[in-house]
C-alpha cells in the first residue's frame, strides 16, 4: 500500500482560529480526518506531520525517506523563501505536491512566489481544504502512473 506524508508548516497548528476570512473554519484536525477519509477512498495509507520549525519539517522529510513513496506539504510561509525546505525537497528525491488553502497568487505579491514549488510535482492553491485531497489524488496518480497519457 503506498504510504504518504501530510505535512503542514508553522502557524497551521492554529487554523480555525487563525485569520478564518482567509483560512476558513476548520481545524487542522478536520483537514487531516478529511484527507484521512479520501485516503481511505484512494486505499493508500497516511500519516500526518505538522511543525512551526523549519529544522524539524526538514527532518521529517528526511526521515520520509525510505518510509514514505511521497508528500502532501502546505509549508505555509516557508513557501515564499526557505531555500533549506526546497533543498530538503530535491534531496530525498520523493515526489511532494504543494498545497496552500488560500490563492496564494491572488494575495500580497510576496505570496506570489513560492520557492519551494519548482521542485514540487505541482501546487494546487485556492480550494480551502480541498486542496488537501486534490493534492493526495494528484500525487496518487502520479505514484500509480495515471497522469501519463502520452
Ligand atoms: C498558506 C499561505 C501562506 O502564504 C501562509 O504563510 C500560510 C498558509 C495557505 O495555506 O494558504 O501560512 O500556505
Amino acid at each position: 500500500m503506498l504510504r504518504i506524508l501530510v505535512m503542514n508548516g508553522p502557524n497551521l497548528n492554529l487554523l480555525g482560529r487563525r485569520e478564518p476570512e482567509v483560512y476558513g473554519t476548520k481545524t487542522l484536525d478536520d483537514i487531516e480526518a478529511l484527507v484521512a477519509d479520501t485516503a481511505g477512498d484512494l486505499g493508500v495509507d497516511v500519516m500526518f506531520f505538522q511543525s512551526n520549525h523549519e529544522g524539524a519539517l526538514i527532518d521529517r522529510l528526511h526521515e520520509a525517506m525510505g518510509e514514505c513513496d511521497g508528500a502532501v506539504f502546505n509549508p505555509g510561509a516557508y513557501t515564499h523563501y526557505s531555500y533549506a525546505l526546497r533543498d530538503a525537497i530535491a534531496a530525498t528525491g520523493l515526489p511532494v505536491v504543494e498545497v496552500h488553502l488560500s490563492d496564494i497568487g491572488a494575495r500580497e505579491e510576496f505570496r506570489a512566489v513560492s520557492v519551494t514549488a519548482p521542485v514540487c510535482i505541482d501546487q494546487i492553491s485556492g480550494l480551502g481544504p480541498a486542496s488537501y485531497t486534490a493534492g493526495l489524488e494528484r500525487l496518487v496518480r502520479h505514484l500509480r502512473k495515471e497522469d501519463e497519457w502520452t
